[in-house]
This record gives C-alpha cells, structure tokens and sequence, in this order.
C-alpha cells in the first residue's frame, strides 16, 4: 500500500464563539489564550510537529485578526532586537508564516462542519488532508496529530482520533460503532453524530482527522444530517466500505476549549506546566484548594 503524505490542514474557524460572549464581540475566539498562547497556535504547532507544511483556514466575517495574528510584524520585530529582546524575537518567529503557506477561504453560511471542510475543497485538491478543530487543544507528548500520521502509515483510509466519554456525554460527540478493536486502533462499521439515544460505543470523536480527499466529493452532495447541518461525521461514514475508518486512541490529554469548563481546566493545566509559573501557580492552588475547605 503506498500511503500519500498528509502535507496539508484544514482549520474550520468560522464559528461565532457565542459561548465565549461578550469576549467574543471583538476577539476570535481562536485568539483567546490559554497562557500567553492563542489557542490557534497550540493547533498549529501540533500540525507543524506531524509534518504539515500548508495551512487552510476557514474563516468567516469579524475573523480579520487570525490574518493579522500569523503575519509578519516588522515594526515590533525590529523594537525588539533593538532592545536585545531575542527571546520575545524566537517567540515571534513561531507565529509567522511564510508566504503561500498559509490560506484563508470564507464559509459564508454556517452550515456545519462537513460544510466547512467542503469549502476548502480546492486548496486540497487530489491527496490526503487533516482536519483540526482548534476547541480541542490536546496535551500529550508526542502530539496528537503525529501520532495519527504514525498510525495512518499502517493503515491507510480515514483515521479520527479517539476517546472515551462518559456515556451521558456521547450525545455530544460523534460515536464510533466499532467492527475490530484493536488496541490503540480501532476499525470501524459505523458512525453517528451526536446520537440523542443508543449510542453504538461510547468512543466518542475528538477534533482531529486525516481524510482521504473522496470524502470532498461526498460533501459534494450537501447532504443534511443531525441537527440540519452537513456533518463531516456522516461524509466520514461513507468512506467505511470504500477506503476504511479507523479510530487511534491518542495517547494525551485532551480539553474541550470550547467549554468555559474545559478552557479553565486547560489554562490550569498549562499554567503548571510551564517552568517559570508552576511554582507560584501551584502554591496559590493550594491556598484556594485549603480557602475552600476550611469554607465547607
Ligand atoms: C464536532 C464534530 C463531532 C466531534 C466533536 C469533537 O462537533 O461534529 O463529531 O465529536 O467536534 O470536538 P462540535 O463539538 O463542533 O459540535
């Protein structure tokens, strides 16, 4: 089996962020931080360590400053270095991208996800691609989409990273019903999104994907599915009995970032993993954790 490099990713940040009101009015909801990070640029390292070189954004009105966040800022570079600030420089240099690297397509109507990745259908062209949905931010080691690719070598077909959930959880995912459990991999029979009840497993999909580009052409149809919206979930399904789906239980952490729940979490998870923070950080976690007994 000769399997294609995956070069290229698909970021669908054409969503609103309505959860994240009133923040959301002037901010994409991609540019708020965990840390000192805009959650956009977890998504991008993580592409970056898997080998993508070409970035698809799909974006939508009032996302103008994602264009401005990966582009070259000459005028604060230079402040920098004239100042000697070359770590703030290195800091920089991780946000720009290079010209022809990176594109912008606009979802003019929000009609799903399926739709969304639909709308970069041209920027794909005949290969392989990976999907991120940048509300997923996944802690791990060896980062999420690498290990997808390492896996996609074995197997080929269409892979989704892979989690279990509680199962009053699943009707917010989309399910995998599994045919061959295989470990870490998993063959599936079958998908459904969001299931509102009998949910076929409760492994539930989390944002990230490597798709074969037949799954373009599926979208093609415009095809409704759960709540009125094309799913990609459902263009995902059709590729069962042609290419094959796979699930890979990542090894990592992952939060849900689009939950205020999930973006606390995560910026208490980041804040202690970084060195010059965790000791002031953790301290003051203690003293709120003992505050909270003594008030119980
Ligand atoms: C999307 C997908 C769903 C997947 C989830 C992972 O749903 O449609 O299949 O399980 O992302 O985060 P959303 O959360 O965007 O509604």
């Amino acid at each position: 089996m000769t399997i294609k490099k995956v070069t290229k990713a698909v970021f669908p940040v054409a969503g609103m962020g309505t959860r994240f009101l009133p923040a959301t009015k002037s901010i994409p909801k991609e540019i708020l931080t965990l840390v000192d990070r805009p959650l956009i640029q977890y998504a991008i390292d993580e592409a970056r360590a898997a080998g993508i070189e070409e970035f698809i954004f799909v974006t939508s009105r009032g996302k103008g400053a994602l264009e401005d966040y990966f582009d070259f800022s000459p005028a604060l570079e230079q402040s920098l270095r004239d100042s000697g600030k070359d770590d703030l420089l290195k800091v920089l240099e991780d946000t720009n991208m290079d010209s022809g690297r990176i594109a912008y397509v606009r979802q003019h109507k929000a009609m799903g996800l399926g739709h969304a990745v639909w709308c970069a259908r041209r920027l794909i062209g005949d290969e392989p691609f990976a999907v991120m949905l940048p509300d997923d931010v996944i802690a791990a080691e060896n980062p999420c989409l690498k290990q997808m690719v390492e896996a996609y070598e074995q197997t080929g077909g269409c892979m989704v990273a892979a989690m279990e959930v509680a199962p009053e959880k699943t009707k917010s995912y989309g399910i995998l019903d599994i045919q061959e459990d295989m470990g870490s991999i998993v063959k599936v029979k079958g998908m459904v999104e969001k299931p509102k009840t009998n949910a076929p497993s409760n492994l539930a999909v989390i944002g990230r994907y490597i798709l074969t580009p037949d799954v373009l052409n599926t979208l093609d149809a415009q095809e409704t599915g759960a709540g009125g919206e094309i799913q990609l979930t459902d263009a995902i399904a059709k590729e069962i009995d042609k290419s094959g789906v796979y699930g890979l239980r990542f090894r990592g952490q992952r939060y849900d970032c689009g939950s205020k729940a999930g973006f606390l979490q995560a910026t208490v998870a980041f804040g202690l993993a970084r060195d010059e923070l965790r000791e002031e950080f953790s301290q003051y976690l203690a003293e709120v954790n003992a505050m909270q007994k003594a008030a119980q």
